[in-house]
């Protein structure tokens, strides 16, 4: 039965040259595990365009109804969160699958003549990713998301004579508003798809074109050569298994929590970008002052450039590591910056104080509450009440401080501080701010 359909089928479509064609390429030197890393990113971007059309169903790119939906999606949809968990993991599993597919390609040379097309139109692929990531990023309307693109979007405002036109294009107008995020969804779901679906057909026609390269050492590559199915379409499958039971397991265990819901009034917020950037943020930390410039542009162009144009720069012909000292030097070097770049990012991160949200919320309270009027905070404000700079090593007890700012004379007689009328919350809030004024602690 299975027999007669497939005959039916080859008679009309040519299945047998068809799948000669796919899957007898011969790969120079025979199959290896190290050339899976371009499968896996091709499936991990399956993964995240499967995923991101089912997320599409419940998103509403508007501010207001942006984060209630990814809400709704992470807290009321069936298996939403499990969604929500593959396509934010899989963004992440697809930059390292690129990183080391990009690593391998560089490693064996085999961005050399006759592939240079093919290297090329890999890097615009890598660039088309990172604007999946930054677009992706402002989809859930968070605090994070928000000020983390407003960080971004600045950073094109510096590029000369083009930034303001190229940023007001990016936003959609002024401000970071209803209408970026509208762009930034079509743009992550409409335009790049496309062009990344074009940039993927012509990375693999070139890859057909011109060969896979197989192992750098000539002789080798020489010696023999089999077939991508049966071995290489295997160890490629166990890969792609391998890399979605890892993120499966990531997206059902690690939750990735959203963040409060984006005010733009909120200056005090300090955004954290996605891991991929963060190499990146922290260069920036480093370049303020006369040197931005530099950091926000004009190294990050020359950069993407010079690796656009790498195998005509590169045009030593030799592929074996071993002859080509400053190509590998200059990777590693980069490898070496990076990761240093990132590892500091993550200590900071994780070491330093954090500034609790309810503290900045506070602080805000603090400043809109006309409280610097009578209380002088490290050297700042009115002498009228006690100084404040230190507050909290007199008074530790966060009930005190409600009592009193509900009400300052059932706790202080005869006092003249007025009571203002506050929340629940905002007293809260107020009073981490105030137990934060502390002498250990005043740095932050
Ligand atoms: C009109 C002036 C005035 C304003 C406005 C005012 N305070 Fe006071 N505050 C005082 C005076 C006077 C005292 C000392 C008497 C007391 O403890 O109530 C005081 C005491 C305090 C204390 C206790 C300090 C200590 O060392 O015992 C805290 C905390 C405090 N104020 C917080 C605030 C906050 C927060 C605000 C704004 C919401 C605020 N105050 C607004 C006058 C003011």
């Amino acid at each position: 039965m299975a027999e007669k359909l497939y005959k039916w089928l080859d008679a009309r479509l040519k299945l047998t040259s068809l799948s000669h064609t796919l899957l007898d390429e011969p790969i120079p030197g025979g199959v290896s595990w190290i050339y899976v890393f371009g499968s896996a990113t091709l499936f991990l971007f399956c993964l995240q365009a499967t995923t991101g059309m089912f997320l599409a169903l419940y998103y509403v790119p508007s501010p207001d109804t942006a984060y209630d939906t990814v809400q709704f999606i992470q807290h009321e949809v069936l298996f939403g969160w499990f969604v929500r968990g593959l396509h934010h993991w899989g963004a992440s599993a697809v930059m390292v699958a690129i990183g080391l597919h990009l690593l391998q390609v560089y490693l064996f040379g085999a961005y050399k003549r006759p592939r240079e097309l093919l290297w090329m139109v890999g890097v615009c692929l890598l660039l088309i990713m990172m604007g999946f990531g930054f677009t992706g990023y402002l989809l859930p309307w968070d605090q994070n998301a928000y000020w983390a693109t407003q960080v971004g979007t600045n950073m094109v405002a510096s590029v000369p004579l083009v930034g303001d036109v190229l940023v007001r294009v990016l936003r959609g107008g002024d401000t970071l508003g209803a209408l970026t995020l509208s762009r930034f969804f079509a743009v992550h779901t409409l335009f790049l798809p496309a062009l990344i679906v074009f940039g993927i057909a012509v990375h693999l026609f070139l890859l057909r074109r011109v060969g896979p390269a197989g192992p750098w050492s000539l002789e080798q590559a020489r010696q023999r050569s089999e077939p991508f199915y049966p071995r290489q379409v295997y160890m490629d499958a166990m890969v792609m298994l391998g890399v979605f039971l890892l993120v499966a397991t990531l997206a059902w265990t690690v939750e990735f929590p959203l963040a409060d819901r984006a005010d733009p009034a909120d200056h005090t917020f300090t955004p954290v970008p996605e891991w991929y950037f963060l190499f990146f943020y922290q260069f920036l930390k480093y370049m303020s002052g006369p040197l931005e410039p530099l950091a926000t542009w004009v190294l990050p162009g020359l950069f993407i450039l010079g690796l656009l144009l790498w195998p005509l720069i590169d045009h030593n012909p030799e592929r074996r590591p071993s002859s080509r000292p400053i190509a590998l030097a200059a990777g590693g070097a980069f490898l070496l910056v990076v990761f240093a770049l990132l590892g500091v990012s993550l200590w900071n991160l994780y070491t330093l104080p954090k500034t609790d949200p309810s503290v900045a919320r506070g602080k805000a309270i603090f400043a809109q509450h006309q409280c610097v009027a009578c209380h002088r905070i490290h050297g700042d404000g009115g002498m009228v009440g006690p100084d404040l700079s230190y507050v909290a090593d007199r008074r530790p007890d966060r009930q005190w401080h409600i009592k009193h700012l509900r009400n300052p004379q059932s706790v202080s007689p005869g006092s003249i501080m007025p009571s203002f009328p506050l929340n629940e919350k905002d007293l809260n809030d107020l009073t981490s701010y105030l137990l934060n004024l502390k002498s250990e602690s005043h740095k932050s």
